[in-house]
């Protein structure tokens, strides 16, 4: 049985006080909240004032992107190490604005999840499709293809820390999401492949979360499918009360 792994993608929003007065409402209205697990992923300034305010709770400060290197000449860019100092326990890599607009290539998300696992995080690996894509039919081979650079460091013995998000490009930001059954195909498909590659009972343990216009009135419909385990909210988790329904929807049991 997985537990739902809900998480916010708060992308570039929300100062440090900002973060600080969502996230403590998250904290006081899902304290009670059992069988779904929660996590928030502020910008990275943010991360440690966020981190701290959640030390008493159950959410997990989340980072949204890791740099495989451990130190160096890399302007701009924030370790794994780093990152965990800072107080986070996950880090998303792959997301399709970073492979959009930061040129984050298959085997980049590779370095970055293997560097995030290394440095004791967990790894979110986002991977996805985009429209044209799937009106050429090519969805399948574009998520297989993200899907082996993005695990190609993650050995069997920490996909406890490995999640996948399938994240169908046309659907973030969009309002337009796939239909559960659309999302239930292809997360069908992940696992088969995480099967292959790690086994299926090991690949039975992994979550894999839907992204891309999750709202309080979809997400019980998303994630009652066999295969979706959570999700990763982006415009939504903006708002605590749309977020704290979508966690809700997303319990088991
Ligand atoms: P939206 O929920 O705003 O569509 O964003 C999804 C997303 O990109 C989460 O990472």
């Amino acid at each position: 049985m997985r537990t739902p792994f809900v998480v916010g993608n708060w992308k570039l929003h929300k100062t440090i006080n900002e973060a600080l007065a969502l996230v403590t409402d998250l904290k006081n209205h899902l304290a009670s909240v059992k069988g779904v697990q929660v996590g928030v992923a502020p910008s990275f300034v943010a991360i440690p004032a966020v981190a701290k305010r959640l030390e008493d709770s159950a959410i997990a400060a989340c980072a949204q992107d890791c740099f495989w290197e451990i130190s160096g000449a890399f302007t701009g860019e924030v370790s794994g190490a780093m990152l965990a100092d800072a107080g986070a326990t996950w880090a998303i890599v792959g997301h399709s604005e970073r492979r959009q607009f930061f040129g984050d290539t298959n085997e980049n998300v590779g370095k970055k999840a293997k560097a995030a696992i290394a440095a004791g995080l967990g790894a979110i690996v986002c991977i996805g499709e985009s429209l044209a894509e799937r009106d050429g039919g090519k969805t399948l081979e574009i998520v297989d293809a993200q899907l082996a650079g993005g695990l190609a460091g993650i050995e069997r013995a920490s996909i406890d820390r490995l999640v996948i998000a399938y994240e169908p490009v046309w659907a973030i930001g969009t309002g337009r999401t796939a239909t559960p059954a659309q999302a239930q195909e292809v997360h069908a498909h992940i696992r088969k492949r995480l099967g292959e590659r790690y086994g299926a009972d090991p690949a039975d343990t992994i979550r894999i979360q839907y992204g891309g216009s999750v709202k309080p009135s979809n997400a019980e419909a998303l994630i009652a499918e066999r295969d979706i385990d959570g999700a990763l909210v982006g415009g939504a988790s903006l708002e605590a009360a749309d977020f704290i329904a979508i966690v809700k929807a997303a319990r088991s049991g």
